[in-house]
């Protein structure tokens, strides 16, 4: 860890080059945020720098910010951890420490790390510390998902390392074995990992066979569609710290395919085809978000570009459509049965609307929703719990979070 502050310091310093980036005034911390900022960017220069030179491919320069965030999850008075293997997937399982009263059902919540699908870990600190929160304050059990990442693992493989793993945890004998009581079981996560949680709970009521339901799914700032690129949320925000939309477009991109034609397309918002035409009603934000999230903005639909450039995507664009990696695109239909939803939403960030838009879909399907929104929020505030880069939000949000899943869960 030492020599990791070191080099963070050094990425801090060289970042102080770049802090200057005009921060909303609402936005509370500002230098606090211009100087963490500072150091994403500059790891994101750096890391663009190192795949064009060949030496490391970006993912995996960003991925430093995984690693010196991690650490060994470990028992203390309060709370019992063990990594397990459920049907071939790792998972942190963070449990009540006081075994005297394990007689008794407790709740239990899946949580599912972001990181854009291509970076993150249940065992970096924010993450541990925010599992070890829920275990005290809610008495459950916390089952974190060590689901594999792309681009080594594009979609639909963190996804289904997600759902194998969800569907072991929801046997009648696994959850018996956590004394847990399998009415109140929750799946949450945030960014990407909101993104795995709602594609989750949409997949899970679809299996006839499914026996055990899921009570709640709470959304932190989840990324939901890829239809559209250029909402008034990604227009707005698109240089707002932590999660610039030239970032987010990349981790889409990625998800999907290495191939580059596919980022350079989504970044103009041309990468749509003939075939995505009948599903662009269901992120079409000027039926779906508020006046007041619309602001002056004028809708215009995503368009098809003419010539597809030579490239064939064809595989491609069918994983774009996918529900699994798109949960905003899934029929009315499909979203009647889910389970109450909490979601969290921030006003700077890209994928504000993708939020906003699920919550009107789902409270028009009759689901129960909690929609929190941060009008002072910025993407990933919720990871910010840890000093020096801590911030109040963020403890305000997670508190609001942990209260909402007392209450609802
Ligand atoms: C989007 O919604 C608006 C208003 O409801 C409607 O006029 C427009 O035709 C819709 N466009 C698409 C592509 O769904
Ligand atoms: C929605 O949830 C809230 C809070 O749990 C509850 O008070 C309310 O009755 C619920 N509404 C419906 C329609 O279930």
């Amino acid at each position: 860890m030492k020599s990791n502050s070191k080099i963070a310091f050094l990425f801090v310093m060289i970042g102080a080059y770049y802090v200057y980036l005009p921060i909303p005034g609402e936005i509370e911390q500002k230098w606090k945020l211009m100087i963490t900022d500072s150091f994403f960017r500059s790891l994101s220069h750096l890391a663009d720098l190192s795949e064009l030179l060949g030496l490391k491919d970006y993912m995996g320069v960003m991925m430093f910010i995984t690693v010196a965030e991690k650490v060994v999850p470990v028992t203390d008075k309060r709370v019992w951890v063990t990594e397990e293997v459920f049907d071939g997937v790792d998972m942190v399982v963070y449990q009540p420490g006081q075994q005297g009263g394990a007689w008794e059902l407790r709740r239990a919540v899946i949580y599912l790390h972001g990181g854009g699908w291509c970076l993150g870990s249940s065992r970096m600190e924010p993450y541990d510390l925010l599992a070890r929160k829920m275990v005290v304050e809610l008495n459950a059990v916390v089952i974190s998902v060590e689901y594999r990442l792309a681009p080594a693992h594009p979609f639909p493989v963190p996804f289904e390392d997600v759902y194998r793993g969800v569907r072991y945890f929801l046997q009648g004998r696994v959850l018996a074995r956590y004394s847990v009581d399998p009415d109140r079981i929750a799946v949450s996560g945030d960014s990407a990992g909101g993104n795995l949680a709602a594609a989750v709970a949409q997949k899970l009521q679809q299996e006839p066979d499914q026996q055990v339901a899921l009570k709640a799914q709470a959304l932190l700032y989840p990324v939901l569609q890829a239809l559209d690129l250029n909402t008034p949320s990604y227009q707005q925000n698109q240089d707002m710290p932590i999660l610039p939309r030239t970032l987010m477009v990349r981790f889409w991109s990625e998800y999907f395919t290495s191939d580059k034609t596919l980022f350079r397309a989504m970044m103009t918002n041309s990468h749509n085809s003939a075939q995505s035409a009948h599903l662009l009603k269901f992120v079409n934000w000027s039926s779906y978000l508020p006046e007041s999230f619309r602001g002056t903005y004028r809708y215009s639909a995503p368009e098809a570009p003419a010539v597809s450039g030579g490239l064939d995507l064809s595989r491609t664009f069918q994983a774009i459509m996918d529900p699994r990696a798109s949960p905003l695109l899934a029929a009315d239909r499909s979203l009647r049965f889910l389970p109450k939803a909490y979601i969290l939403t921030c006003e700077y960030d890209v994928l504000r609307d993708d939020g906003v838009m699920y919550a009107t879909r789902l409270s028009r399907a009759g689901v129960n929703v909690t929609h929190r929104h941060y009008g002072n929020g910025f993407h990933g505030a919720l990871m910010f719990t840890v000093w020096p880069a801590d911030f109040q939000i963020a403890h305000r949000m997670t508190d609001d979070y942990v209260s909402w899943l007392r209450e609802n869960l």
